[in-house]
């Protein structure tokens, strides 16, 4: 068996006393692009956090391996390290450090390996450029003052300079304009270049999705699997919503 990336079994997690997922199974493979679709509250988030170890977010049943692995009881840090990644809903502004020290730390931390400068500074302005991100905001403090696109871009950023084996997007692509969208999406789709790079796009817009290549769709419904299917439940979902999962 098992050259799965991601394989998570019965996944049950409380925020508080409530429970918000009630039963996950995920099984997604090297060079994947799953899509999560869900209403408002439907458990989107709670699963990337729990997928990355947010101890916020209570497991209280099931398993998730990675390559194979258990890390069900690994920490956030440790799964980082992995190569596991999560890009955040709402990024968090962080003052007196800024954007280039932040993605050069987190790899120092996945590598354990002191990073090579120049080589970084090199595809730092690469990764930019692509991002259409003025090069200004490399030493500007992370987020602070930032856009809403310009939040999401950084996130692209940070998962294309740390090369995770598995991403998780989680709206990155909603409250952009069309051109930010379009931009976070080539930032995306160079991602998918990674040959077995694998990516779970949590989103409840379809624009983002137009011109990446997707593997598999799911719907979440109150903290549950509804539905999985092909690239074509995007365009179902779209046409009419999730009236019909509820
Ligand atoms: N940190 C939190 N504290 C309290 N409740 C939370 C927290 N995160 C999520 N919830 C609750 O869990 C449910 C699912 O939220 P979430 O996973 O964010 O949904 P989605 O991302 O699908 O919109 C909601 O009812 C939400 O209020
Ligand atoms: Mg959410």
């Amino acid at each position: 068996m098992a050259n799965e990336i991601l394989q998570i079994q019965n996944i049950k997690a409380s925020v508080g006393e409530e429970e918000i997922l009630k039963g996950i199974d995920l099984t997604i493979e090297p060079g994947q692009t799953h899509v999560l679709m869900g209403p408002n509250g439907a458990g989107k988030s709670t699963l990337g956090n729990v997928l990355m170890g947010n101890p916020v977010y209570r497991r209280t049943e099931g398993t998730i391996l990675f390559e194979g692995e258990d890390i069900t009881e690994e920490s956030a840090d440790r799964r980082a390290a992995r190569g596991m990644f999560l890009s955040f809903q709402n990024p968090l502004e962080v003052p007196g450090l800024s954007l280039e020290e932040f993605i050069r730390n987190a790899i120092r931390q996945k590598t354990g390996r002191p990073v090579k400068i120049f080589q970084f500074k090199k595809q730092l302005a690469e990764a930019m450029a692509l991002l259409g991100m003025d090069e200004s905001y490399a030493s500007r403090d992370l987020n602070v003052g930032f856009s809403g696109g310009e939040k999401k871009k950084a996130e692209i950023l940070q998962m294309l300079m740390l090369q995770p084996k598995f991403a998780i997007l989680d709206e990155t692509d909603s409250g952009l304009d069309v051109d930010a969208v379009r931009t976070v999406s080539e930032g995306v789709k160079e991602y998918q270049k990674k040959e077995d790079g694998a990516l779970l796009i949590i989103t409840h817009s379809t624009r983002i999705l137009e011109s990446l290549k997707v593997d598999k769709t799911h719907v979440i419904v109150k903290g549950r699997i509804v539905k999985s299917g092909g690239p074509e439940l995007v365009d179902e979902i779209n046409k009419n919503g999730f009236e019909a999962y509820l």
